[in-house]
């Protein structure tokens, strides 16, 4: 297992520094030339680590000189920060790569970048290559560090630049980065995947598990909590392993504990969670503390022993269900959430049967059910005992039935109780309420000033609306 070394870090640190002040240069000849100053637009697919990675990108954007936008008509740059987890991801890709070579053909210096985890796939480089010329720079997920350096190969180049790696051990520390919310925050706490679900592509695409240093993960809390964070989200595909490999090995239960000494800091998240790495240690810390949320996403994919193994989860369905009695017993005002995958190769209806009986029996708060994507590479794609789409489609809605059903009795069981939330938005459909969210990760919508983002506040939960609240701020 390879490890990071802080004195490579610094280095490349200070050279990318040195690149953004070369590419600083050239963001201002762009002003002169458009007579204002460039806007960049960043559009995120896929998960919480993409999104993290975006608030990067735009971190070393704005650095050098532009200004983030919402709009991608009206952008100077447009970067797609991509997916590949389920194939609809990659397919949104190519749909909107035709507008944006419209607005190309209509404005000569748009630049267009394409990164994250679909560009870290030949097959779609490849496509790329040959029938969207108009692209200018690609690279993936293991050299986003090197943005930049990018950047400013781009500026000096005419043709598409490419920079895709295979793997990296290099963490680089304390780049840029520009935070969507100012008073909640993703942290990156490890990187890649171990696992090897048989369905899943984020190990290909994301390389091998890497953590960060519990000192490096403290700084940066302390240094957001210090710049107006109160909540923040320690962000890896299984923290439950994080860890293990660095040189003096550390539990993900022992970082929490340190997490939670963070004067300032009120919330503390923490996604996902593999049920097979799950610690009673970890259960513990979260019973004890008052900063961990009372939600945890603990994803079962399926309830059938033979799909479980056949996926390679390395958990049975029996030690699953004991695994939600352990945490509830210890947590009872927890909300568990999952994710559920129907069609996997193989798969018959009475599968389907067993995964509709843990969702009954630990009865989720809330359930994300996907349908089974093929992806080329993973061995669950050449299984040849691939399920009709019928089928799956039958078995997909007498799931979300359930889910659905089963989430909404559980919301309403929070009916008339005072909660604290935490301030978040205003309310999109109704400007006069704002959305607030309680530990247990639920929506509730009440009457607020807007000066009270990003605050704590207490609220009644008046009326259930199926999976959300609204309620009024009480004392
Ligand atoms: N690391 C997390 C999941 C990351 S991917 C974990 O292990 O739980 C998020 C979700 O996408 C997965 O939980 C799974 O339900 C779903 N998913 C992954 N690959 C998929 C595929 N090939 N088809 C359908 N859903 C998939
Ligand atoms: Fe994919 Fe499994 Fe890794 Fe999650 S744990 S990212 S589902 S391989
Ligand atoms: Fe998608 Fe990559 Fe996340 S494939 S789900 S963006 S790790």
């Amino acid at each position: 297992m390879a490890q990071y070394t802080s004195i490579n870090d610094e280095k490349e640190l200070a050279l990318q520094k040195e690149y953004m002040k070369k590419a600083a240069s050239y963001v201002a000849d762009l002003e002169t030339q458009i007579g204002h100053q460039p806007l960049c637009c960043v559009t995120t697919f896929g998960c919480q680590m993409n999104a993290r990675d975006s608030e990067k990108l735009l971190g070393i954007l704005t650095q050098i000189g532009y200004a983030p936008t919402d709009c991608e008509e009206e952008a100077d740059f447009v970067i797609y920060n991509t997916c590949t987890v389920r194939d609809n991801a990659n397919q949104r890709v190519y749909g909107r790569l035709g507008f944006l070579n419209s607005l190309k053909r209509k404005k000569p210096h748009l630049r267009i970048a394409l990164c994250g985890c679909m560009m870290q796939e030949n097959s779609v480089v490849d496509k790329i290559k040959k029938s969207y010329r108009f692209v200018d720079l690609i690279f993936g997920t293991h050299n986003i560090f090197k943005f930049a350096q990018l950047l400013v190969t781009m500026f000096e180049n005419r043709e598409m630049v490419i920079d895709i790696w295979q793997e990296t051990d290099q963490i680089v520390e304390d780049l840029p980065v520009n935070r969507k919310y100012p008073y909640k925050s993703g942290i990156n706490i490890m990187f890649g995947c171990n696992n090897f679900c048989s369905y899943c592509i984020v190990p290909y695409v994301r390389g091998r598990e890497r953590s960060r240093e519990p000192k490096d993960i403290l700084m940066e809390i302390e240094r957001l909590v210090r710049d107006g964070v109160v909540e923040v989200m320690l962000l890896g595909q299984n923290v439950n392993s994080y860890g293990k490999n660095l040189e003096h090995p550390v539990t993900f239960a022992q970082l929490l504990r340190e997490v939670e000494q963070i004067e300032g800091l009120k919330r503390i998240r923490f996604m996902t969670s593999h049920p097979k790495d799950l610690s009673d240690e970890l259960i513990e810390v979260m019973k004890q503390s008052d900063k961990i949320c009372r939600h945890l996403h603990l994803p079962v994919q399926a309830g059938s022993n033979r799909i479980l193994k056949a996926m390679n989860r390395r958990y049975t369905k029996e030690q699953y269900l004991a695994l939600v009695h352990k945490i509830k017993s210890a947590m009872p005002d927890i909300a568990i959430t999952t994710d559920i995958i129907v069609g996997f190769p193989g798969e018959t209806l009475e599968d389907v049967e067993e995964t509709i009986d843990v969702v009954r029996k630990v009865q989720y708060d809330n359930a994300f059910t996907f349908i089974y994507s093929k992806r080329t590479g993973t061995p669950a794609a050449s299984m040849d005992n691939q399920v009709p789409e019928e089928m799956v489609k039958e078995g997909f809605d007498k799931v979300l039935k359930v889910v659905q059903d089963t989430a909404r009795e559980r919301a309403a069981l929070l009916q008339g109780q005072i909660m604290e939330a935490l301030v978040e938005e205003v309310n999109e459909q109704d400007e006069s309420l704002m959305t607030g969210r309680l530990s247990n990760n639920m929506l509730v919508h009440f009457p607020a000033p807007r000066t009270s983002i990003g605050q704590m506040v207490q609220v009644s939960l008046d009326t259930c609306h199926g999976f959300y609240y609204t309620g009024h701020v009480v004392g």
